[in-house]
């Protein structure tokens, strides 16, 4: 329940993306936030106050001139409860609205009222050519020098018929966005690069060796380190998970191919942490037909090689970014991080026990460091990835 305990407006000015609305309000309530919709005139012309009513569980607010709270304030009351404002769809005119100060309807007028410092999120959603509008543009430049955060929008094929910038982010996208509002910006304007998932070593076309590993715990950091501010690359063997929104991935399968994508990347970066399973042989001359079974059913002799240290490559760098290792051991943690560390060569090392993390949604961490061990107890794995996050902010 990552949005638990956080009271949430959403806002819907006019235009087709108000369909989306409707998902978002569900996912966020899910989160454990509590949703309070508000709509303006054009709104209601796409997406009824029934609909947003019966998914958030609250009636919407849509006049200005509102009965239903006594002191007729709702423009004050709805913005003083709230821990933030998020506009979904964001039309071309809420955006011009916002950015001039107007306040002619329940919307625009609680979003000025708002108190300073409540976070004001918008999903521009609208036209190609009228997001590209010179006008729209300046208005958008002025929303965000007044500290508002504008997501998106994404680009595509939009229900006008044409393509382009100008469709709405998609609602786990915007839930994404708003979780990381809450979260501290501790690694602002710092580049970090990851590793992540197995790697996959070939033996013919459809054969290979490969681990349980699967992905979520580097995934799981490569998203805080982006809600913390930081710009993040993550390099990933295979797996079947989704890229953090606001995360370049690239996509390898050998050690091989990972070491290369990091080795590339590296330069420029402030921290590298290497979570991967690299698997530690590949196989020579990996045959390129599928080996066949001969009659005798005699198993191939594989001939293993072992693959590049790139945790070790990169720590031996002359400017080597701040280097975070991973291990996973089956016993003997305590002793075995510490050696992996200084053999590593890494000021932290991070520690966990295969078995108890492969494929599963929640961990335990032990920081290995000079000064000594610290564990952060087992939690799921995307809050120990913001306590992780945190810490190695705190180191660099
Ligand atoms: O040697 P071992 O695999 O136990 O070390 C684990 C740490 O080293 C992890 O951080 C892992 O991502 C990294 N590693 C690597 N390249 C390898 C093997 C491990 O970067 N070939």
């Amino acid at each position: 329940m990552e949005l638990a305990g956080k009271k949430i407006i959403l806002g819907l000015s006019g235009g087709i993306a108000c369909y989306k609305a409707a998902e978002l309000a569900r996912l966020l309530g899910k989160a454990g936030a509590s949703v309070q919709v508000a709509m303006t005139d054009a709104a209601t012309h796409f997406m009824t106050t029934v609909t947003m009513q019966a998914l958030t569980g609250k009636p919407v607010f849509t006049d200005q001139w509102d009965g239903r709270i006594a002191n007729n304030m709702a423009h004050i009351d709805l913005s003083r409860e709230a821990d933030a404002i998020l506009i979904a769809p964001c039309s071309a005119d809420f955006m011009f609205k916002l950015a001039h100060g107007a306040c002619d309807d329940l919307l625009s007028t609680l979003c000025l009222a708002r108190p300073a410092g409540l976070p004001l999120l918008v999903a521009p959603a609208m036209n190609v050519e009228m997001w590209q509008n010179p006008a729209t543009q300046r208005n958008a430049a002025r929303l965000k020098e007044d500290g508002i955060r504008i997501m998106g929008p994404g680009a595509g094929e939009q229900a006008c018929g044409e393509t382009g910038l100008g469709r709405m982010l998609e609602p786990e996208q915007l839930l994404e966005e708003v979780i990381a509002s809450f979260q501290p910006k501790v690694l602002s304007g710092k580049r970090i690069l990851l590793t992540a998932g197995p790697t996959f070593e070939p033996i013919d076309p459809v054969r290979g060796i490969t681990n349980l590993s699967s992905g979520k715990m580097g995934f799981a950091i490569a998203r805080a380190a982006r809600e913390a501010g930081a710009q993040v690359t993550l390099v990933t063997g295979p797996t079947g998970l989704q890229t953090p929104y606001g995360v370049t991935r690239i996509d390898v399968q050998t050690a091989q191919q990972m070491q290369d994508a990091v080795l590339k990347q590296v330069s420029g970066q402030d921290v590298f942490i290497a979570v991967a399973a690299v698997a530690d042989w590949r196989v020579v001359g990996a045959s390129e037909q599928k080996l066949k079974k001969d009659a005798a059913g005699t198993p191939p002799q594989l001939q293993l090689a072992p693959n590049p240290d790139i945790l070790a490559a990169v720590a031996a760098l002359p400017q080597r970014p701040y280097c975070v290792g991973f291990a996973a051991e089956s016993e003997n943690l305590a002793q075995y991080g510490e050696e992996k560390r200084r053999r590593k060569n890494v000021p932290l090392l991070v520690g966990n026990i295969g078995h108890q993390t492969f494929g599963r949604d929640d961990n335990e961490l032990t920081l290995f460091e000079d000064s000594g061990q610290t564990t952060l107890p087992r939690a799921d794995k995307q809050a120990l990835a913001r306590q992780l996050v945190v810490a190695i902010a705190r180191r660099i």
